[in-house]
């Protein structure tokens, strides 16, 4: 049997990848277009991982692209982990949303269909609850409003994958993830600051004024938590669950000071004047995770450790490239 990852040279998937590839035969399907062959390359000489450069959106492509997989291996599990990961992008430009998260989930279900895959495993978001204005998101929360296109795209992908669990998938497991920090970092802000401070040593534009504040887990312990609750067994065929650290997270402004220290010192900080540092983002977020506690599984890292090990980590990352 055979593991796809769907968008699995990104920064996500390809920490999975160490996981998966212990046991299984594993399909990764990628267009490239944020992610990158080098993140495979430490896998290069692993039989059981296959790349296939695919843009998922393609309906006919994709239902022929999972025909041929279950064709050479009978595909078990399907990991959606592709998506427009810039926000801001989106919210100028609608249809990548609607194309790299929207579409891709239409088509991979349906694709799933076609071979009677049963199993999906899907990256939804913190971004599908909108702005809560600071009170807990829950997985039992609603009305579901987002604020941004992205968020907005995760939550109609959630809706058809729930849709689909009634009709063919025996699971359908959604996953909805604050900020994730770790290498190999794509986008996000601390990757967006380290690369202005290394073009300007000595001062340093944030995006917002600093007091934005939100959970941010280490892909470590995502990816802990998504493979705990796959084998979990007491989820419903058709489950959320909220992943995040256990804390109120922590502000820009902290994080742009750990980048400060870590790389250019002594650099000068110019914050904006906004609470909200683009469209689309939400100035005080705090998840409830009671649900995920529940089952037994905890983070290892708070918020501001995760922050710390992905200040260091992305900025040797970054100056390896
Ligand atoms: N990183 C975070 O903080 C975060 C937070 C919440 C949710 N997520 C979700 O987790 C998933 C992984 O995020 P990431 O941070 O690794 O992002 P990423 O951009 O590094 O990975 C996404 C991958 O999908 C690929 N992709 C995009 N559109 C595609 C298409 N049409 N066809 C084929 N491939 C396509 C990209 O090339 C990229 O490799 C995404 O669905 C994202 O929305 C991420």
């Amino acid at each position: 049997v055979s593991i796809v990852i769907c968008g699995g040279a990104g920064f996500i998937a390809v920490n999975l990848l160490d996981e998966f590839l212990q046991d299984n035969q594993v399909f990764v399907l990628d267009n490239l277009s944020r992610g990158s062959l080098v993140y495979l390359n430490k896998y290069a000489d692993n039989p059981n991982l296959k790349f296939i450069e695919h843009e998922l959106s393609d309906l006919d492509q994709t239902a022929k692209v999972f025909g041929e997989i279950n064709d050479i291996s009978s595909i078990s599990e399907v990991w959606h982990m592709a998506a427009n990961s810039d926000i801001l992008a989106g919210v100028e430009s609608p249809e990548i949303d609607l194309r790299d998260t929207f579409l891709t989930t239409h088509c991979i279900l349906l694709a799933m269909k076609n071979v009677g895959a049963k199993k999906f495993y899907f990256a939804s978001s913190s971004a599908i609850y909108g702005d809560m204005e600071g009170k807990p998101a829950s997985e039992s929360s609603g009305p579901l409003l987002p604020i941004s296109n992205y968020g907005a795209m995760k939550l109609a992908s959630e809706g058809l994958i729930s849709a689909a669990t009634e009709s063919f998938l025996d699971i359908g497991l959604m996953y909805r993830f604050p900020n994730v920090v770790g290498v190999p970092a794509t986008h996000g802000v601390i990757f967006d600051l380290i690369r202005k401070l290394k073009n300007n040593q000595s001062e340093l534009e944030v995006l917002g004024d600093g007091t934005q504040q939100k959970s941010y887990l280490h892909v470590s312990d995502l990816v802990g938590a998504m493979l705990y609750l796959r084998d979990y067994g007491k989820v419903n065929s058709r489950d959320v669950f909220n992943i995040g650290p256990v804390d109120d997270g922590v502000r820009v402004s902290t994080i742009a000071e750990t980048v400060v220290n870590r790389v250019s010192p002594g650099a000068k900080i110019n914050y904006g004047t906004s609470d909200r540092g683009w469209v689309g983002d939400v100035p005080k977020f705090s998840y409830s995770l009671d649900k995920l506690l529940a089952t037994g599984w905890k983070p290892k890292l708070s918020s501001l450790e995760a922050v710390k090990l992905a200040v260091d980590e992305i900025s040797v990352q970054l100056a390896e490239f």
